[in-house]
């Protein structure tokens, strides 16, 4: 396969950015011509951002599994596809070829079709990482089913949330799922979230680990049985679906500043160009290469950048089921050396959490095989980022440090692999289509260079999310309506004096934790059911390996003489309401929470107090009490 649009040089870059931004239409048709499409586009981009409706290529028709598997069986019908490697070192790792994971995909979608999914059915899949999970959402897009990936760490009461909103009629999932020393018991949390949902009319069970399950008449399945069943049919071909550009292609829920989750929504021909393009792009990939992406296909790393990208782009893409840690830290650098892996993008997080093992799991590995590094999720420390470079990369190897979103379905700001000059901490600069624009509180532009603001983005790019699921409204006031005629993306960013740009973190009550979006509300909001918590609220402080920590204050009825256990009591909700990824680090028992007069919690001084800055905490004669601030400082100490 050749990529006649990726970038080879620093003036290619350059040339393609300024094409990007004078001929926008022109330059994203170019790029889709190489794409396999049932109709070509009428028109290119349709859009504005007051009400707002962005739609790109709109009257193509197209099929995403046909340019993910179909067109690459002639030439690459016998290159690995998928490698995956399980969570346990001595399991024997499997190799799925373009012409496997084609069959093995229609196979499926047949299984869907026989259980009534039709085209616009959303699908539920919650699965550890397993070839399967691949498997399962290729599947749905090859019949137009939407499907919503809900990471395998959520909690019964997350996964109904999400399947409620979406409406979900069938669900996929395993008995239950690998991660390093745990079995999480799938099916189980699945059947808890079910009571809620009785929408959901077939669940199929792909067995992994063989935990006991419980199995309900009528409703339940086993994958295995009705792979048979369609093999018994003879193993008919199953026909990609007709899709529009602009039908939507998966849903997938993620945190803001207010309230529950919201389904961000995907379409097909838009969201496989950019994530195809920036895969091309950014990584560098050249055909044969094995890259590896440490993210779970939960999140929409491992949706843009371990299936639709790679796969769309005919690439090797590396499935890792386990934890950079088990059964030591030195699993990574044992599966780049096994499977020669060229390309390596992972977390700060995960980078931070190997150093502090130092070089000992890191020796004697041969590593010669990289050629280049990634990094996403959130900002990368100078310390981690050359750790990589130097025990990892061994000098030689490029750090991407992809800055983008959930929402934006591909990277945004980006080195490109060998040929942008990188700085450590910097996203750098703006991938071609991508234009950011720095505004202050008001939303005025701030121009020029070595100026910080408010990241926005001013033109649509075909990756961006279309709408919040059910609720557009929702979409128009999160995005949209900070800023006029601006994508607001909620982080800060500073552009310095070389144009180039670094993220600073969000701007919003959106909370980073080892890479996880988790907001606020959302934490309090579960924190608030707790018996006898009359009221709570939530910051991030600095932590060492996962970036930013969850510190909650509260507020109970009356205090019982086991504060300890109050407090792991809690943390024990958090987990049982939304997961574990969103359990408090630290949680205080207070008596009174800083507010103003009109009763705003000031977040501002509960930062500060968590960040341990005791000495700065501003101004505070505003607060209707300040006397809480003293007693919440002693209760620190
Ligand atoms: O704050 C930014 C941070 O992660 C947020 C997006 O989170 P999510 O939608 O879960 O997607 C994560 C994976 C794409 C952003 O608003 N973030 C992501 N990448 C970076 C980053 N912050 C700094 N540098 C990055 N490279």
């Amino acid at each position: 396969m050749s990529y006649p649009y990726q970038i080879k040089s620093i003036e290619d870059y350059q040339q393609a950015y300024q094409q990007s931004v004078i001929d926008p239409e022109g330059f994203w048709a170019n790029v889709a011509d190489h794409f396999y499409w049932r109709r070509k586009w009428d028109k290119v981009l349709d859009w504005n951002f007051k009400d707002p409706e962005i739609k790109w290529f709109t009257g193509a028709k197209l099929n995403i599994t046909e340019n993910c598997l179909d067109r690459h069986l002639g030439t690459l019908g016998n290159t690995p596809a998928i490698i995956w490697e399980p969570n346990d070192p001595e399991e024997h790792h499997r190799i799925i070829t373009y012409r496997d994971l084609y069959n093995k995909v229609c196979q499926f979608a047949n299984v869907l079709k026989n259980n009534g999914v039709k085209k616009g059915d959303r699908v539920c899949i919650y699965m550890g990482m397993i070839p399967e999970l691949a498997i399962a959402i290729l599947a749905c897009a090859r019949i137009g089913a939407v499907h919503s990936v809900v990471f395998g760490g959520f909690s019964a009461q997350s996964i109904a949330d999400r399947i409620q909103d979406a409406q979900c009629s069938l669900v996929i999932t395993c008995d239950g799922a690998y991660r390093g020393a745990k079995d999480i018991p799938l099916k189980s949390v699945m059947d808890d979230a079910l009571m809620a949902c009785p929408s959901v009319k077939k669940v199929i069970v792909c067995t992994r680990t063989r935990t006991p399950v419980s199995m309900l008449k009528g409703r339940d399945l086993w994958w295995e049985d009705e792979i048979k069943q369609v093999e018994t049919m003879g193993n008919p071909p199953c026909p990609a679906e007709e899709m529009d550009a602009e039908d939507l292609l998966f849903i997938l829920y993620t945190s803001g500043s207010t309230g529950k989750p919201k389904g961000v929504v995907h379409t097909c021909a838009g969201y496989m160009i950019y994530a195809n393009y920036t895969f091309v792009n950014t990584f560098q990939y050249q055909p044969g290469e094995v890259y590896f992406c440490t993210a779970d296909i939960g999140w929409i790393t491992g949706h843009s950048y371990i299936a639709y990208g790679p796969l769309s782009a005919g690439a090797t893409t590396l499935m890792f089921e386990g934890v950079p840690t088990y059964p030591d830290a030195g699993r990574l650098w044992e599966i780049v050396d096994k499977f020669r892996v060229n390309t390596l993008y992972t977390a700060p997080t995960a980078i931070r959490s190997l150093m502090s093992y130092g070089l000992g799991p890191v020796n004697h590995k041969d590593l010669s095989s990289l050629k280049k590094l990634g990094s996403v999720g959130e900002p990368i420390n100078e310390e981690a980022w050359h750790w990589f470079k130097d025990n990892i990369g061994k000098g030689k190897c490029p750090i991407v440090d992809t800055w983008w979103q959930t929402e934006t379905g591909g990277i945004m700001i980006t080195p490109i692999a060998g040929i942008t000059k990188e700085k450590p901490g910097y996203a750098t600069l703006p991938l071609p289509g991508v234009q950011p624009i720095l505004v202050d509180e008001n939303g005025k532009e701030l121009k020029g260079n070595g100026v910080s603001g408010n990241l926005c983005i001013k033109f649509p790019w075909p990756g961006m999310l279309r709408s919040t699921y059910g609720d557009h409204e929702r979409f128009r006031k999160t995005y949209f309506s900070t800023y006029e005629n601006l994508y607001f993306t909620g982080d800060g960013c500073l552009r310095d004096e070389d144009g180039y740009y670094r993220i600073t973190g969000r701007v919003d009550d959106v909370l980073n934790v080892s890479g996880h979006r988790i907001g606020t509300a959302e934490v309090e909001n579960a924190i608030n059911m707790h018996a006898g918590v009359v009221e709570s609220a939530v910051v991030g402080y600095p932590h060492d390996i996962k970036g930013q920590g969850i510190y909650a204050y509260v507020i109970m009825e009356r205090l019982t003489h086991d504060l300890e256990l109050t407090k792991k009591d809690i943390a024990q909700t958090v987990a049982r309401i939304i997961g574990p990824i969103a359990k408090p680090d630290k949680i205080q028992i207070v008596g009174g929470l800083p507010k103003t007069r009109s009763g705003k919690i000031m977040r501002r001084i509960l930062r500060k107090i968590a960040e341990n800055d005791l000495d700065n905490l501003g101004d505070i004669s505003t607060l209707l009490d300040p006397s809480v601030v003293e007693e919440i400082k002693k209760g620190k100490l």
